[in-house]
């Protein structure tokens, strides 16, 4: 399949689709399946946190890039002041020179100037037009619009009402949708509302080439739209999690105290430091096989997923609906 459009020539794709960066979930595997299959593979450079580690696979993205004709890959890079290790990351990658980056949170500008100096491409995160107006402005090449019902830390909008708002806000400005894409039909819906292309997190989750144990994956395939929950109590920003028993102990709003730790000017910074390294904490102790502490990031598509599947068999049936879908709008109009 081929489909005119500006993301694939920006980022050289076949299909305007984007493996989402995931937080403890995004693997080599993966981003390389993700580039076989002529998508873009993104992960969060906090994945690979050991001395040399992420040197090394960068190293051999960008060896994979030179034997394949589509297909790309991008770092996902937390832009906020409390990513301690943001500045050491970004230099890493802007000595490997990656192609394109997605940042989350915080201002971009730093990022994009030192990308944009050797043509590395920059999409940012946004999930309100604030935030957008800080990215825009900072220069960056693409939006990704994280709407209502992602995984991670959803958007509050749905995505009905945030692509248009973006497209006419900032009409010169590429627009990626994820949130609660997970088929054929989720992608072609997002275009007929002016995305230029799609950023798909939890579907690739419940694929046979991701490395988080079995409980995880079979909770995605098990749960139901009623099954995702947002709870603030993980990293101190509303993150869309499956409601298991872990969950509901934990809790999901952050009472008085907490909050006001993480207002009050003096202790904000720290605080939401070590709320963030407790949460990941959990995380971890949630996606490594063995261990069984079920708090399990993922947004509203594990509805519309019901069985694991290798990345290769995800994206051909990706393109086969997304056909499907295309075909029968014609018999829409008399
Ligand atoms: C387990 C998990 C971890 C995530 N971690 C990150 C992250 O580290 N950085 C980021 O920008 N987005 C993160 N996200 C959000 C995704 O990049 C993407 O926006 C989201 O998955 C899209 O929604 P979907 O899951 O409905 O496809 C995460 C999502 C999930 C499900």
């Amino acid at each position: 399949m081929k489909l005119k459009n500006q993301i694939n020539n920006v980022l050289n794709l076949s299909i305007p689709v984007i493996m989402a960066p995931m937080f403890l979930v995004s693997n080599v595997s993966m981003i390389k399946a993700a580039m076989h299959n002529g998508i873009a593979g993104v992960f969060p450079s906090l994945n690979f946190r050991k001395q040399g580690e992420l040197e090394r696979i960068l190293q051999e993205l960008n060896d994979t890039l030179l034997s394949i004709d589509k297909g790309n890959y991008g770092v996902n890079l937390i832009v906020q002041k409390s990513n301690a290790l943001y500045k050491k990351h970004l230099e890493i990658c802007i000595k490997y020179q990656v192609p394109f980056f997605v940042t989350s949170l915080g201002d971009p500008t730093e990022t994009i100037n030192q990308a944009h100096a050797y043509g590395g491409k920059v999409f940012c995160d946004v999930t309100t037009l604030k935030h957008a107006e800080i990215c825009a402005k900072a220069g960056c090449d693409g939006f990704i619009a994280v709407g209502h019902g992602a995984g991670g830390h959803a958007g509050e909008h749905p995505l009905h009402v945030l692509i248009p708002a973006l497209k006419k806000a900032f009409p010169q400005i590429p627009v990626i949708a994820a949130g609660g894409i997970a088929t054929g039909s989720g992608i072609l819906a997002t275009q007929v509302m002016g995305a230029d292309g799609v950023s798909i997190g939890t579907r690739f989750i419940a694929s046979t080439e991701c490395s988080v144990n079995e409980q995880y994956k079979q909770a995605i395939t098990n749960a139901g739209m009623d099954d995702i929950v947002l709870t603030e109590k993980l990293s101190g920003t509303p993150c869309n999690v499956i409601n298991t028993e872990d969950v509901k102990r934990l809790g999901y709003k952050q009472h008085w105290l907490q909050r006001w730790l993480s207002k009050y000017k003096r202790t904000k910074k720290w605080y939401k430091l070590f709320v963030q390294i407790n949460g990941m904490k959990k995380l971890e102790k949630s996606v490594l096989p063995n261990y069984y502490n079920q708090m399990w990031s993922a947004g509203k598509s594990v509805h519309l997923i019901d069985e694991v599947a290798s990345c290769d068999d995800i994206v051909e049936q990706l393109i086969k609906e997304y056909k499907t879908a295309y075909s029968t709008l014609d018999s829409w109009l008399e």
